[in-house]
């Protein structure tokens, strides 16, 4: 028997299905996706990054953040992320409408980061997180990213912006001083704030 038609027929409706499944129904149901826009208070969310946040995402990138650490929060029911404090509620299409590419990442051996800016607002507590992650988190298995930082030595002015270090940590130096990527850094892990309700996402 010639089974040649059956086999191509077959080979047709799996790339027809996947094309469909993967493609084509993916892209219908998001089409419509739009920010929510707040004319009165000139706010909208989601909001393409810009400047600083926008550079500090591409230092994220760089310094490989995202393969220790996600930024989606999965609903009640699918893991402890809630009850964790990574987030209010799951994090959905929407709230990476202007991402490309996104940073859902793939590994936790840290934190979920989707909320760290609404969790942890602090830029001094970034600072010192970043410079030496055992100053805020003893214990920490983090590396350090100090390169993204110089130190202040005793006797010289801090100039303004300056972050002091606590006395326990001033071999290195009184205060750190982020370089500019640093900065950037700090900007974007403070803008990083996914809790703003979303009908399409109850919990
Ligand atoms: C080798 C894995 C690893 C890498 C790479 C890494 N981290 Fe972490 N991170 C951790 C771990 C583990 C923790 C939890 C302990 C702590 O708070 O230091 C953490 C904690 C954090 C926290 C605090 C989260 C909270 O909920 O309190 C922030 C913010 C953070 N990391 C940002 C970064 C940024 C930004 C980068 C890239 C510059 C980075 N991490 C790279 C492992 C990593």
């Amino acid at each position: 028997m010639n089974r040649t038609p059956l086999v191509i027929l077959g080979v047709i409706l799996t790339i027809a299905l996947s094309l469909s499944g993967l493609v084509l129904v993916p892209n219908w149901q998001f089409q419509d996706h739009k920010p929510v826009v707040n004319k009165l208070a000139a706010t909208q969310y989601p909001a393409p990054y810009t400047g600083a946040v926008l550079h500090g995402r591409e230092v994220y990138v760089d310094q490989g953040c995202l393969y220790c650490h996600t930024q989606q929060v999965r609903p009640k029911g699918y893991g402890g992320d809630i009850k964790r404090g990574w987030g209010t509620r799951r994090t959905v299409a929407r709230d990476y409408m202007y991402e490309f590419p996104i940073l859902l990442g793939t590994n936790r051996t840290g934190p979920d980061l989707a909320n760290i800016g609404a969790r942890q607002p602090s830029r001094d507590w970034h600072g010192l997180h970043l410079y030496n992650p055992q100053i805020t988190s003893a214990g920490s298995i983090m590396p350090r990213f100090d390169y993204l930082f110089r130190t202040v030595k005793a006797g010289d002015p801090p100039p303004k912006g300056a972050i002091v270090l606590p006395p326990a940590f001033q071999s290195e130096g009184t205060h750190i001083v982020p370089t500019e990527r640093g900065e950037q850094l700090l900007e974007y892990l403070r803008a990083q704030n996914r809790s703003f309700p979303l009908p399409e996402a109850k919990q």
